[in-house]
């Protein structure tokens, strides 16, 4: 089956209450392990390369790695550029292949967020793509964007934004951030903003970005066996399932992947120190990202059975 927009997978999740995943590609591994995961749920996929993936990788593998991966399966996956940092990439992403992109103007001011919003959208929609926007700003770390503060997004601006940009969802700041170490007190978002930009923009997908939960068993192992990975914490899974039965359709997840992949192959070093062929160790790395993703697919986002 040949990758497909967002379109349809978000109409029928804002009407049935539930959220698809977005989770994170870097490699062969991280992509095999999350369609394994959504083969066997059953679920609608969005496979997301940021521009560090697309460096790392480079566009033409992670582009035909996820062609290949959908060579024997009917499962609608989206191929969609993560927090695109300008217009080129966005049209690189574009011209190559990609369903969806991001373009990630939170950290400009607001007339030039929806100026070069407007850009990618005009781009963009010529070609029949989708285009998610940003509004507010979370903090934590991505490559391009780094913030030790976050700001909430305003509800009233938010209206505005998706009317002068044409984007057609939109990543929301309501208390998420990136990382292993959202929270120092207690984990909560704000609902009350969510629900008030969801009543404003009725029928609008919402992304809820910087969405791991950090599961504390990750930590603990990879802890274990050597990290120093100390008061880390995530978003608790209650409040992510709130959140899908409210205006958001998709949920981006990169931590958890990277956590549930370095703690297995750390435990594996350290119970197989004679072992050097990489495909044992990345064999239950894979296997660990499958386990985890299947986990959200049917606890959290509660988008089984909808592919
Ligand atoms: O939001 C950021 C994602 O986790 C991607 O991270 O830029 O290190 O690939 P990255
Ligand atoms: P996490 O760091 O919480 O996994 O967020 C990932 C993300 O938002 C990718 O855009
Ligand atoms: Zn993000």
């Amino acid at each position: 089956m040949p990758l497909t927009g967002p379109k349809e997978m978000f109409a029928r999740a804002y009407k049935e209450g539930y959220a698809v995943g977005a989770f994170n590609v870097n490699n062969m591994e991280i992509v095999q392990g999350i369609m394994m995961a959504g083969t066997e749920e059953k679920a609608p996929l969005i496979l997301q390369v940021s521009a560090g993936a697309r460096k790392y990788a480079g566009q033409k593998y992670i582009v035909k790695l996820v062609e290949a991966a959908l060579a024997d399966t009917d499962l609608p996956v989206v191929l969609h550029l993560d927090h695109g940092p300008d217009f080129e990439l966005c049209k690189a992403c574009i011209d190559g292949g990609f369903t969806s992109v991001m373009i990630d103007g939170s950290h400009l001011p607001f007339e030039e967020n929806i100026k070069v919003t407007k850009q990618v959208v005009d781009y963009a929609h010529d070609k029949g793509i989708w285009v998610e926007g940003e509004l507010g700003r979370l903090a934590g770390v991505e490559e391009h964007v780094s913030s030790d503060k976050s700001i909430y997004t305003d509800p009233d601006q938010a209206v505005e934004f998706v009317q002068r940009t044409g984007c057609d969802s939109l990543a929301i700041a309501i208390g998420t951030s990136h990382g292993a170490y959202k929270f120092t007190g207690e984990a909560k978002l704000d609902f009350q903003r969510l629900e008030k930009i969801g009543n404003l923009l009725p029928g609008y997908p919402i992304v809820l970005h910087g969405a791991s939960s950090v599961p504390q068993e990750f930590v603990d192992l990879a802890n274990k066996y050597g990290a120093k990975v100390g008061g880390a914490k995530g978003v608790p899974e209650d409040l992510l399932r709130k959140a899908a039965g409210m205006a958001v359709c998709k949920i981006n997840i990169d931590t958890d992947i990277r956590l549930a992949m370095t703690a297995t192959i750390r435990q594996y070093f350290a119970e197989h120190p004679e072992e050097f062929d990489p495909r044992s160790y990345l064999k239950p790395a894979r296997e660990a990202v499958k386990k985890m993703v299947q986990h959200k697919i049917k606890n959290v986002l509660g988008c089984s059975g909808k592919a």
